[in-house]
C-alpha cells in the first residue's frame, strides 16, 4: 500500500516522464516533416493542380491520403497504376473508358474540344503533377500495396527490349495495357492480346477499336476515338502479334 506522499511523487513523476516523452515525440515528428512532407518539389504546376482537385470538389467523389469520399477510387498512388497519358485520355471523356459503369463527371477544362488543346494539356499536366507530387508523399506505407495481379495497371514496367511489348506504339503501352496485357504484362479487363493476329482478322479489328460498340453494343471495351496514324499505328502493331 502507497503512503499519500508516495502516491503523489508517484503520480507526479509519471506524468511529468510521460509530458516529457509527449514533448521529445511531437519534436521528433515535428522534425522529420521537412524529409517525408516532399514540400522541395511543390512546383506552380503541382499548386495549379491542387486548385484543381479542391475547386471542383474531387474529394466529393475520391479520397487523397484517405481524406474524401469512397464512392471512386483512393487516388495517392494513382500515379503508380496509370501513365500520364491514360490519365489523359480517361479525363477527356470518363465515361468512354468505362462503358456502363459508376460515372465519374466529365470535366469540359480536360477535353481538347471544349477548351482547346493547349488548355486541356495544361490542366491534364498540372493535375498529373499535383498526383505525382501527393504520390511522392512519405505516408509510412499507407495506402496499402493493392493485388495488382486483379488491378488494372498502365505502366509497363522493366520491359525486356527484346519482347513483344516493346516494340507496341506508345499509345499502346501507355493506356491499351491499362486493360489488356502482352507477355503477361498488362491489365487483366480484357483478354491478352498474345497471338490476337491469330484469333482476329483485320478489318474485324479495325471496326473493333474504332468503335467497340458498334460491334457488340453492351461491351465494356472503350470507345477511345482513335482515328488517322495513330490507328494505323496501332493495327499495324496488333497484326504483329501472331501465335
Ligand atoms: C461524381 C463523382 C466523381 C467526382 C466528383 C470525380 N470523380 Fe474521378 N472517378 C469517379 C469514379 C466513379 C471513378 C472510377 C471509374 C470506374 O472505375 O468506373 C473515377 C476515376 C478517376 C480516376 C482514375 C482512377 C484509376 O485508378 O483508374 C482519376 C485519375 C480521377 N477519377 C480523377 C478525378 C479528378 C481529378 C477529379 C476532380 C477534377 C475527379 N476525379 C472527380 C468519380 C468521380
Ligand atoms: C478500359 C479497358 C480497356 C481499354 C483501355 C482497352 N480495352 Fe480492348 N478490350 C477491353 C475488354 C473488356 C475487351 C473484351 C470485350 C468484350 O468481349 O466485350 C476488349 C477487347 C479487345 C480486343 C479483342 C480481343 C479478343 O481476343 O477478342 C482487342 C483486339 C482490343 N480490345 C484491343 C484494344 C486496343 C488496341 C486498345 C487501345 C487502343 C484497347 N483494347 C483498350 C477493355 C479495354
Amino acid at each position: 500500500m502507497l503512503t499519500k506522499s508516495a502516491a503523489k511523487t508517484f503520480f507526479l513523476g509519471g506524468t511529468a516522464l510521460c509530458s516529457i516523452a509527449f514533448v521529445l515525440l511531437t519534436m521528433d515528428t515535428l522534425a522529420q516533416f521537412p524529409d517525408r512532407s516532399n514540400q522541395e518539389n511543390m512546383t506552380p504546376a503541382v499548386v495549379r493542380g491542387n486548385h484543381i482537385w479542391t475547386k471542383n470538389n474531387c474529394m466529393g467523389c475520391h479520397t487523397l491520403m484517405g481524406e474524401g469520399a469512397y464512392y471512386a477510387p483512393e487516388l495517392t498512388k494513382v500515379m503508380d497504376r496509370r501513365s500520364p497519358e491514360w490519365i489523359a485520355e480517361f479525363l477527356k471523356d470518363p465515361e468512354r473508358m468505362y462503358p456502363g459503369r459508376r460515372k465519374m463527371v466529365k470535366y469540359d477544362m480536360f477535353d481538347p474540344a471544349e477548351v482547346g488543346a493547349e488548355e486541356a494539356k495544361k490542366n491534364v499536366d498540372d493535375i498529373v503533377a499535383f498526383f505525382t507530387w501527393v504520390g511522392e508523399i512519405d505516408l509510412n506505407g499507407f495506402p496499402a500495396e493493392p493485388d495488382l495481379a486483379q488491378a488494372p495497371r498502365a505502366q509497363a514496367v522493366d520491359v525486356a527490349p527484346s519482347s513483344n511489348l516493346a516494340k507496341a506504339p506508345v499509345y499502346f503501352s501507355t493506356v491499351c495495357i491499362g486493360c489488356h496485357s502482352v507477355g503477361g504484362q498488362g491489365g487483366q479487363v480484357g483478354p491478352a492480346l498474345d497471338g490476337v493476329a491469330s484469333r482476329l482478322d483485320a478489318e474485324f479489328m479495325r471496326k473493333w477499336i474504332s468503335d467497340p460498340q458498334s460491334v457488340k453494343a453492351d461491351t465494356t471495351m472503350p470507345d477511345l476515338g482513335l482515328e488517322g496514324d495513330d490507328l494505323e499505328a496501332i493495327l499495324d502493331y496488333l497484326a504483329t502479334l501472331k501465335e
